[in-house]
């Protein structure tokens, strides 16, 4: 059987981070990246360098640290816009500009207002003058799949012509059906004279659920990368999922004859829990591949046929994804050494700082409960996590509260504010809103909380609460998760985390006006 490579282009730091609640911030990207260099992508696609200060500022430090893949920069089709993502990429081992511009009719004309002839020149300028910086361009025709097909084939064949080196053929609005994409693939492949000179690529969306389906025809059609992201997270119904198009060609690799790709796909699991744990989105837990019931098999008569061979309800094994049979993990004897081998082994890489402070969780975890399994000491790594290396403003000492159906709920807070030990009072409709409004009254704060869930990380009742929030402050939102065997405490945990992202941020706001001040010969007074 023939093999034929195909490339996996992963777009999680860009479209992935475009779906709602999924923003993350440098550090969170630069850890999503050293795992998707880990995984084996082909590319990583880092971000949209133009949108925004720290867009250029995470592509930038993505392409100064990734060594082991190509790393892009999407940009419109307009100059400002591809010297930027330029300027953002240009440090990386392998760059690339991902340029594109729409080629339906319903965009030509409502969005761009740009005749055919004129969206026609600017993609062959803009992908000369992109040429011209970087060796390696792709090209987008965005809306593909609602392209007129002939137009199409024009518009590829000037932009291999002027120097595209990967031409990608969304499904923007996926809008797609498999058998159709497939065709029409096919007949790019035919129609397109010079098309052996670039990569096709495909990007499918899920509006229809059919992202996974249209990008596997695709690529049997002749297509020579997918795009795609971690756990399928994306713009509105999200993206292609990797890790459920690269274990179906894994899986069915006599359906997609000899089609194979360079993922390491041990490295999925830890992947994917990795891009939950920046995000603060959880896959639900029947998703293909990733979903905590992915492998379980719940039915009597699963589980007897599972017992004499595995092949009888398994058609790929756990390990190949990276995942750990074990569920007992450490006990309190357990040392510290023990724990960071248990975190590796999870994906999860901490700080000696963060090391120190999960220990010292774990070991009170360890006291209290019976079982300490991988799921507590991932809910425990998560919040730290996600901190930045810098130390923390507010460090959550203690509380106590008192609450009844009867009775006013108080609340008293100790939190260590830039090590000092600050305590408040206050009453609320419920003891965590007690707390909350206690530490509003310490910092003179004014937030809203949002998307407030507490769940249990494990199946018992002495099971740790994990609790998840997001605070809303001037048109922001940062994300806090905090867990403890008490869900008060895990709420206020949470919400202190969220408060050190917008305050780290304010603090960053505060120093760069400082420097454009200084920079432009004045001061703040
Ligand atoms: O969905 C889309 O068309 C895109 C392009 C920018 C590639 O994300
Ligand atoms: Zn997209």
């Amino acid at each position: 059987m023939d093999t034929r490579k195909i490339r996996i282009f992963d777009t999680t730091l860009r479209d992935g981070e475009q779906s709602p609640g999924c923003s993350m911030k440098l550090h969170d990207k630069l850890l999503v990246a050293a795992n998707l260099e880990q995984l084996k992508v082909d590319v990583i696609e880092a971000g949209f360098a133009i949108a925004s200060p720290g867009d250029f500022e995470s592509v930038k430090e993505i392409a100064n640290h990734v060594k082991g893949c190509t790393v892009a920069s999407l940009a419109r089709a307009l100059k400002g816009d591809i010297d930027q993502a330029w300027a953002a990429v240009s440090g990386a081992a392998r760059p690339r500009i991902h340029t594109f511009l729409a080629t339906s009719p319903v965009h030509m004309q409502y969005k761009l207002r740009m005749t055919p002839e004129q969206v026609y020149d600017q993609a062959v300028n803009m992908v000369r003058y992109a040429r011209n910086l970087c060796p390696d361009v792709q090209f987008s025709l965005e809306d593909y799949t609602r392209t007129e097909e002939e137009f199409s084939w024009k518009v590829i064949e000037a932009v291999i012509a002027a120097g595209a080196t990967t031409v990608n053929l969304p499904d923007t609005v996926g809008y797609a059906i498999p058998e159709e994409f497939g065709a029409r693939i096919k007949r790019v492949m035919e129609h397109v004279p010079n098309v052996d000179k670039a990569v096709i690529a495909v990007h499918c969306h899920n509006d229809l659920g059919l992202a996974v389906a249209n990008t596997l025809a695709a690529l049997r059609a002749g297509a020579g990368q997918a795009e795609c992201t971690i756990n399928g997270i994306g713009e509105r119904a999200g993206n292609a999922a990797l890790e459920e198009i690269v274990m179906a060609l894994r899986t069915r690799h006599d359906f997609f004859e000899g089609i194979s790709c360079d993922i390491d796909t041990t490295r999925i699991m830890s992947t994917s829990r990795c891009v939950c744990s920046v995000t603060g989105s959880r896959v639900q837990a029947n998703k293909a591949i990733v979903g905590q019931n992915a492998f379980a098999h719940e039915s009597g008569i699963h589980q007897h046929g599972m017992l004499a061979n595995k092949q009888t309800y398994e058609i790929m094994t756990p390990e190949s994804i990276g995942l750990s049979q074990s569920q007992m993990v450490l006990g309190k004897h357990s040392g510290k050494h023990a724990l960071k081998d248990r975190l590796e082994q999870l994906g999860i890489t901490l700080s000696e700082d963060a090391l120190q402070e999960l220990f010292g969780r774990f070991k009170e975890l360890a006291d209290a409960k019976k079982v300490v399994t991988d799921a507590d000491i991932e809910a425990l790594a998560r919040g730290l996590e996600q901190r930045s290396s810098g130390r923390q403003k507010l460090v959550f000492d203690r509380f106590l509260a008192t609450t009844g159906n009867t009775n006013a709920n108080v609340s008293t807070v100790r939190l260590v504010v830039d090590g000092q030990s600050v305590e408040e009072v206050a009453m609320g409709s419920g003891p965590i809103e007690a707390s909350f409004n206690a530490i509003n009254k310490m910092l003179n704060l004014h937030v809203s909380v949002e998307n407030f869930s507490v769940s249990a990380v494990t199946e018992n009742v002495d099971a740790q609460g994990e609790c998840e929030l997001r605070v809303r402050h001037n048109q922001k939102v940062y994300l806090g998760r905090g867990v403890a065997q008490d869900i008060i405490e895990a709420s206020v945990r949470a919400y202190v985390h969220a408060l050190n992202g917008l305050l780290e941020d304010e603090q960053r706001m505060t120093a760069n006006a400082v420097t454009m001040a200084a920079a432009a010969g004045g001061g703040l007074v």
